[in-house]
């Protein structure tokens, strides 16, 4: 959602924020932009559509032999204005001294766009941006001091931003401002950096200081001063990171989604043998008392969007499950708009792949505030939606880099699985002997996850054979109904079809009206569900419409007449079939897509981190 750079330094600042913000398009590609500053003044590149494209512009332009010192970079997801060169950033003040970059949303842009415009200021785009710089450009003609500029200017704003500022006339330094975005400052040997993700930093530095909302940085070449929005001083811890460069690589894999799919085993196994030493022995958390966690608590409720909110519907039947507490799960953009009962006696449970959506970030803050304990599963625990956590459950999956999540959501899956059991084990009335079925099982789970992998050629023949079709139906029963809407989402996400889940048993009630022979229909048939007889029977039913079938199953079925295609997945009980079988259903979208020659790691219009509501 936006990413922004900066950079203050001798090296070269182009390449270098070219470089940045190559390791940060997953969070847009609608536009790419810098901004150079030197002696001659402020140069701003700016290309429509991805980044490539820019360097492109850049390249024609002969610009490496100036003597460039600092700069800023920005990759856009649109929200105000269509994806063109005219909304791309950086914006520039009317007099062309005053610069800047923003991720985020300016609320109450309108006032101040029309305040400005009767004092004389042009306005050259229909971004909120652009109101910033006409601002602090206005701010600064009064005080005649960046710093001070930004913070008269900052106070006047509503909303969220992230921003990176230059001006011609203090080209010493680059301003970098975090309310409600992402900011980070690499720390170098007489140069810094700034980036909205430590993505951006890899390869660069390691030492990286995190801004917190209402901070500014001033960053010069060879000192950071980090300050609060009133003006306080303030003693930034300098952090080190240690990601290898090839963990944001392809490491010879076509894209990064195949590479994150292949993956999986490996991260559910160090899950799994982090948090259960034997299956014998108690799931434990490091830092998180299961004990406390669960004490005086009357319900949980679980909060997150996307591929977090389908981890945590399959979660609600296992806690249900194993645990008789009552659980709601909510879509973070809906639990902020109505009214619910979380009170002290609530687990607030969030879950967000990058701890950045605004969404989730604002439910968390508002159960937090009607007293709920909140406990946050994430991937990214130096997020900004960790400082609302007492208790953090990391996915340690690595980064993700492709837009559609894969191995993020089976490390969330396996998490809320392991977290079920560590729950039910401290319940009074559940004997361990019933738990430990499944824990001895979900050992098996990687191995069996390997086999599915190694079994993606037939996979692959399948999604080939039905690419011709534009919709898709995806059914399930029980627990894998969520199961059903991510396989269906991945499709949508990558493949732009119209692929919609259901209920299986829902289908008679409506959906059926759209079955003809330009349906297919790919159904979820774990063989040990309670509901497995009534799938088969919902799948005659389709099939009486002319519906193809495929059916995605580990039961023997021998239905040759029922189904045009079967995909074999193998033998797994019901309670852990959604770990499972989410990884054929990623498959199938991903060489679905390919056959379609699609850009698979960064589909049209979405953004991996999305931090605005
Ligand atoms: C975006 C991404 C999805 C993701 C969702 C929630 O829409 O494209 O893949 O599931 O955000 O993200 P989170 O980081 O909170 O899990």
């Amino acid at each position: 959602m936006c990413g922004i750079v900066g950079y203050i330094g001798n090296n070269a600042v182009d390449e270098i924020l070219l470089s940045g913000l190559k390791s940060l398009e997953y969070r847009g590609y609608d536009s790419a932009g810098i901004a150079l500053n030197d002696n001659q003044g402020i140069d701003v590149f700016r290309a429509k559509g991805k980044l490539q494209n820019l360097t492109e512009v850049i390249k024609a332009k002969h610009i490496s032999n100036r003597q460039v010192s600092q700069g800023i970079g920005h990759i856009r997801w649109a929200t105000h204005g269509e994806a063109s060169i005219e909304n791309a950033h950086p914006h520039l003040s009317n007099d062309g001294k005053l610069v800047l970059v923003h991720n985020g949303i300016i609320e109450n842009y309108k006032e101040l766009k029309d305040e400005l415009i009767k004092q004389g200021y042009h306005f050259f785009s229909q971004t909120d941006t652009e109101t910033i710089v006409h601002l602090i450009d206005r701010e600064y003609k009064r005080v005649s001091s960046l710093e001070q500029a930004v913070i008269r200017a900052i106070s006047m704003l509503k909303g969220a931003f992230a921003l990176c500022i230059m001006h011609h006339d203090e080209a010493d330094k680059i301003i970098a401002v975090r309310k409600n975005a992402p900011l980070i400052i690499g720390v170098g040997k007489n140069e810094n950096f700034i980036a909205s993700d430590i993505p951006a930093l890899i390869g660069k530095t390691q030492a990286i200081i995190h801004l917190e909302d209402n901070e500014l940085a001033i960053v010069k070449k060879d000192s950071v001063v980090v300050k609060s929005f009133d003006g306080k001083i303030l003693n930034k811890p300098v952090e080190t990171v240690n990601i290898a460069q090839d963990a944001i690589s392809k490491q010879g894999y076509k894209h990064f989604m195949i590479k994150e799919i292949n993956e999986q085993p490996q991260i559910v196994r160090k899950m799994i043998s982090t948090h259960m030493s034997s299956p014998q022995q108690s799931i434990r958390f490091e830092n998180i008392d299961i004990e406390e966690l669960i004490e005086n608590i009357d319900k949980i409720e679980i909060i997150a969007c996307g591929t977090s909110l389908h981890a945590a519907q399959v979660a609600q039947y296992m806690i249900e499950d194993l645990c008789n507490i009552n659980v709601t799960v909510e879509a973070a953009s809906e639990y902020i708009c109505k009214k619910h009962l979380t009170n002290n006696k609530t687990l607030s449970i969030g879950i967000s792949q990058s701890g950045e959506t605004a969404d989730t970030i604002t439910a968390i803050k508002q159960a937090k505030e009607k007293g709920a304990k909140i406990l946050i599963l994430t991937n990214r625990p130096d997020s900004s939606i960790v400082r609302y956590a007492k208790y953090v459950l990391p996915l340690n999956a690595g980064i993700e880099v492709s837009v559609a999540a894969t191995k993020s959501y089976t490390a969330q899956l396996t998490a809320l699985c392991l977290l079920s059991l560590a729950m039910a084990e401290k319940q009074k009335n559940t004997n361990p002997e019933q738990l430990l079925p499944i824990k001895q099982e979900l050992l098996m789970l990687p191995t069996k996850i390997e086999e599915v992998i190694y079994s993606s050629t037939t996979i692959k023949k399948c999604a080939e054979k039905y690419n011709g079709y534009k919709n898709f139906f995806y059914l399930a029963r029980g627990i894998n109904i969520a199961t059903a809407q991510e396989g269906a989402l991945k499709l949508k996400e990558i493949s732009y079809i119209n692929a919609n889940s259901y209920a299986a048993g829902e289908l008679k009630h409506g959906p059926i009206a759209l079955l003809d022979n330009n349906m297919p229909i790919l159904a979820l048939l774990p063989q040990h569900s309670k509901t497995f007889e009534k799938m088969l029977s919902n799948c005659e039913e389709a099939r009486a419409r002319h519906a193809h079938l495929i059916a995605m199953t580990n039961s023997e079925i021998n239905k040759k007449e029922l189904f045009d295609d079967t995909i074999n997945v193998p033998e797994i009980s019901e309670f852990l079939s959604p770990l499972l079988f989410s990884v054929p259903l990623q498959l199938f979208a991903y060489y679905f897509a390919d056959s379609l020659n699609l850009d698979i790691d960064q589909p049209r219009n979405l953004a991996k981190s999305v931090t605005v509501e």
